[in-house]
């Protein structure tokens, strides 16, 4: 069975250094649904890498506006123009420098309407208020959306408090991962299941990633440090289930 396995490169590499990782993954053939998602300078130049291959390109944030005069932003357009089909919202490493719900919300609007597949992250600062977070993130971001038949996002479920050191309890991401399907299908009642995926991200080594990806609520990975080296990140891709 294939899942979905999110490269998050975040601002770790220089172009050069990137190309040279897409190309070993390339190789890789991972029977997996791999996206990359490098900064955007390298975006160009690990499309041209993946070209031939099965790999995705994914955007690492996006703005909401189309066009116009707003220094330093980048659009959904601009993404698509550059070969991505995914693109992260609401990370918590931005949600950390000011990105509230609400321009969350319009990001995803904006995703959706360029023509991109969101991964929507979603997670909490505390583990004892996780979801009441997770719900208010959640709301939050999906209010008033309105998805096509066609349409289709993925919510990743990234504790603030796991990513960069280890993951959150199987046990407790299963049961995260249940209850954000559940606020999905109660904020988007005619949502079908084919619609959307739940991943999760934060923390996870080679060795943890066996057992997230086996669980069946359990339908990808977001990986920051891990895909950073082959050497980390080619056990991932490697896995058989
Ligand atoms: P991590 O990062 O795998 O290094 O914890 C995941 C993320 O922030 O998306």
């Amino acid at each position: 069975m294939s899942k979905l396995l999110v490269a998050n490169w975040k601002m770790q590499l220089l172009t050069g250094e990137a190309e040279t990782l897409a190309r070993l993954i390339v190789q890789e053939r991972s029977a997996h649904e791999v996206v990359l998602c490098p900064s955007f300078p390298a975006l160009d130049a690990i499309g041209r890498v993946i070209k031939r291959s099965k790999i995705k390109l994914g955007g690492q944030d996006l703005f909401w506006e189309k066009r116009g005069p707003f220094t330093g932003q980048v659009s959904a357009d601009q993404l698509k123009e550059a070969g991505c089909k995914y693109v992260l919202v609401g990370h918590s490493e931005r949600r950390k420098l000011g990105e509230i719900n609400a321009l969350v919300n319009k990001k995803l609007v904006a995703a959706f309407s360029g023509g991109l597949l969101p991964i929507l992250c979603v997670g909490e600062k505390n583990a004892k208020n996780a979801s009441v977070e997770v719900k208010r993130q959640l709301r939050g971001a999906i209010n008033g959306l309105r998805l096509r038949h066609r349409e289709h996002f993925v919510v990743a479920y990234e504790p603030v408090w796991a990513i960069g050191q280890h993951p959150a309890r199987l046990a407790n991401v299963v049961k995260m991962h249940l209850f954000i399907r559940y606020l999905i299908k109660r904020g988007l009642p005619d949502i079908k299941l084919s619609q959307f995926r739940v991943i999760y991200g934060g923390g996870l080594a080679a060795s943890d990633a066996k057992n997230f990806l086996a669980a069946a609520e359990i339908d990808g990975l977001l990986v920051g440090g891990a895909s950073l080296t082959l050497r980390d990140f080619r056990p991932i891709l490697r896995l058989r289930l």
